[in-house]
């Protein structure tokens, strides 16, 4: 079995999907805290299936985690459990820190633990694959080189800044312990199963509901759009085959203006559920208030995935999109389902003023 956490979040649902869609996969053991961002209705279709296990609960909990890494004995432990972000880290970041960063560590000692206990194959064979992010690297101009995994670690956001503590702690354990990790820092990522306060998910929810479509400061901003699915076929490719130690940086080779992601979005729905009065949903774009501190570019070189594990993208960003608004077309239930109070609540104290 593997151990994934956070997986009825965004990426991690999504993963769990993924790796189960194969019938003769390994079976998930799923631990996951279901903070606002997580959402069991995304692991709907795996009721019945004896393949996935769920366990509500913190990474940040030892008696717990040591209790089910003794019970179930996995092979690998892959961490997605995070808070994630950007605008609540700036609202609030004390749970950034206590789970990117205090939760990571204690997953750390926990596997540390468990994995010198193991012996022969089952030690040889051990991972443990950090999921991280590019926001690690912090902001490109224009003219510069795309992130390499060896770029500095410059982070400017609460997020970014406990990604990246949770990152070197994931190395150190590598050098001091020899606990074999690996991680990946990855591109944003979009696709089904995205909460709504993301910007791709939320201009599409924003535009249907006929509400203003947020467009932070001028919308130049540039990030490397990736397909969800890509981002769990690399994670796969990784884990089976990466090597111990190494960062990975993953992305679309797909960097968008802001505003072009929201032009492109608002594109896609006037063609598939046009407005009632024919005009475009870009008359609903409204610029608004800058992000404190907004990175203005993120853009990965993937190259190091591509030459030493040969894995690309398989969608690009015209096939990701059109599936990605489709998709929520499709699933009113899904979406009704995860715009609860709190939702609104966060939905006002972000955007009211
Ligand atoms: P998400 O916010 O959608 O989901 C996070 C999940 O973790 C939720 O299900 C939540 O309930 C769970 N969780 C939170 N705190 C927990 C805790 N203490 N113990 C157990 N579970 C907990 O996030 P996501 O977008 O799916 O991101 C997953 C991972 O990928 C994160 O580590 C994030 O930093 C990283 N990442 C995200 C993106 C992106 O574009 N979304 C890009 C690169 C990397
Ligand atoms: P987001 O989806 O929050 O991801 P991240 O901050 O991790 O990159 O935001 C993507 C980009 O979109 C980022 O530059 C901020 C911008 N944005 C808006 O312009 N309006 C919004 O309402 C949101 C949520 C984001």
């Amino acid at each position: 079995m593997v151990l994934v956490t956070g997986g009825a979040g965004f990426i991690g649902g999504n993963f769990v999907l993924h790796w189960l869609s194969d019938m003769s996969a390994e079976g998930i053991i799923n631990l996951d805290k279901l903070t606002y961002a997580g959402n069991l209705a995304t692991l709907a279709s795996l009721e019945g299936d004896s393949r996935h296990i769920f366990i509500h609960g913190d990474i940040g909990d030892q008696d717990l985690i040591g209790k089910l890494l003794q019970e179930y004995k996995p092979r690998a432990i892959i961490n997605f459990a995070a808070e994630s972000h950007v605008d609540r880290s700036i609202h609030g970041p004390a749970d950034f820190i206590q789970t990117n960063v205090v939760g990571t560590f204690n997953l750390l000692e926990c596997a540390r633990e468990y994995w010198s206990a193991l012996q022969g194959s089952e030690k040889e064979q051990f991972r443990f694959h950090h999921v991280s992010t590019d926001e690690v690297y912090g902001s490109l101009a224009d003219s510069d080189h795309a992130f390499r995994e060896t770029n500095p670690y410059e982070p400017n956001s609460p997020y970014s800044a406990s990604k990246a503590a949770s990152d070197h702690l994931v190395r150190a354990w590598f050098h001091t312990y020899g606990l074999p990790v690996v991680t990946t820092n990855c591109s944003n990522n979009y696709g089904p199963y995205h909460f709504p306060e993301k910007l791709i998910p939320l201009i599409i929810l924003n535009a249907l509901d006929g509400k203003l479509l947020p467009v932070y400061g001028d919308g130049q901003q540039i990030r490397d759009w990736l397909y969800v699915g890509d981002h769990c076929s690399a994670i796969r490719e990784v884990l089976a085959n990466g090597r111990l130690g190494e960062t990975y940086n993953i992305g679309g080779w797909n960097e968008k203006a802001n505003l072009e992601v929201v032009n492109t979005i608002c594109k896609i729905l006037d063609e598939l559920k046009p407005r009632t009065d024919k005009k475009s949903y870009a008359v609903q774009i409204a610029f608004i208030k800058d992000r404190p501190g907004h990175d203005r570019r993120y853009a990965i070189d993937a190259g190091k995935i591509e030459k030493e594990l040969g894995w690309r993208p398989a969608e690009t960003f015209d096939t990701g999109i059109r599936k990605t608004v489709q998709w929520y077309l499709d699933n009113p239930a899904w979406v009704q389902g995860v715009v609860t109070g709190s939702y609104h609540d966060w939905l006002e104290k972000q955007y009211l003023n």
